[in-house]
């Protein structure tokens, strides 16, 4: 038995993790197993990792020691979380994955995409979400919603020229990959979010159930 496995992406403030536990829920209540977890994190150790990418701190941190810190913990996650879960069947719900690694690290510090693919390979095998959920939304309106929430880490600290690379990078994985995509206008209203976060349920809950 494999289970499903959905991702969440987009900007800060996009609107992941508030529909990633409306979509637990809708899930849950049609008798699904719901595992959710998030990145970087979703172990203790992998959540110590987060620690590390996320704190401002004096010494700039290089961005290849970035790209192999969320290759690091992602390997963790995968081992004890992800591969685990699918494995028994569950419905995997993931707050970022590694199209926030193409769109961050890729788009938004400019690393080879080559590299990032390479690790992709290295740590997750063949193995890809089955549908990512991608929240778009203009870069100002996701910088107000995450400024609102009081201090910002490391990347909220960022410019926006550094945001609008990785939204750009978001939209084009989208657009490449239209199967796996599944676009949101994380603008609207959330009413109107979950709206087309229920247009695709039918379709989840017979995957789910196999
Ligand atoms: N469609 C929406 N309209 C208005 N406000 C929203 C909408 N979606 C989410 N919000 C609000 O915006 C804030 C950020 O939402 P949320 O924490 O879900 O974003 P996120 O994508 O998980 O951000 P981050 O990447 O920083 O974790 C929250 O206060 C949430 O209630
Ligand atoms: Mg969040």
């Amino acid at each position: 038995m494999t289970g499903l496995f959905i991702t969440l992406e987009g900007p800060e403030g996009a609107g992941k993790s508030t529909n990633r536990d409306y979509l637990a829920e809708r899930l849950r209540a049609e008798g699904i197993e719901v595992v959710l977890t998030r990145e970087p994190g979703g172990t203790p150790l992998a959540e110590r990792i987060r620690e590390v990418l996320l704190a401002p701190g004096e010494e700039q941190m290089n961005a290849d020691t970035e790209l192999l810190l969320v290759f690091a913990a992602r390997a963790q996650h995968l081992s004890e979380v992800i591969r685990p879960a699918l494995a028994r069947g569950a419905v995997v719900i993931c707050d970022r994955f590694t199209d926030s690694t193409y769109a961050y690290q890729g788009g938004g510090r400019g690393l080879s995409l080559e590299r990032i693919a390479t690790l992709e390979t290295f740590v997750q095998g063949d193995l890809r979400p089955d549908l990512t959920l991608v929240f778009d939304l203009p870069v100002e309106v996701g910088l107000a919603r995450a400024s609102a929430r009081g201090r910002l880490d490391r990347f909220e600290l960022e410019g926006q020229a550094f945001f609008d690379a990785v939204r750009t990078a978001f939209l084009k994985r989208a657009k490449a990959e239209p199967a796996r995509y599944y676009l949101l206008d994380a603008a609207q209203p959330l009413a109107q979010v979950q709206q087309a976060i229920d247009a695709l349920l039918p379709n989840l809950l017979e995957r789910a159930r196999g």
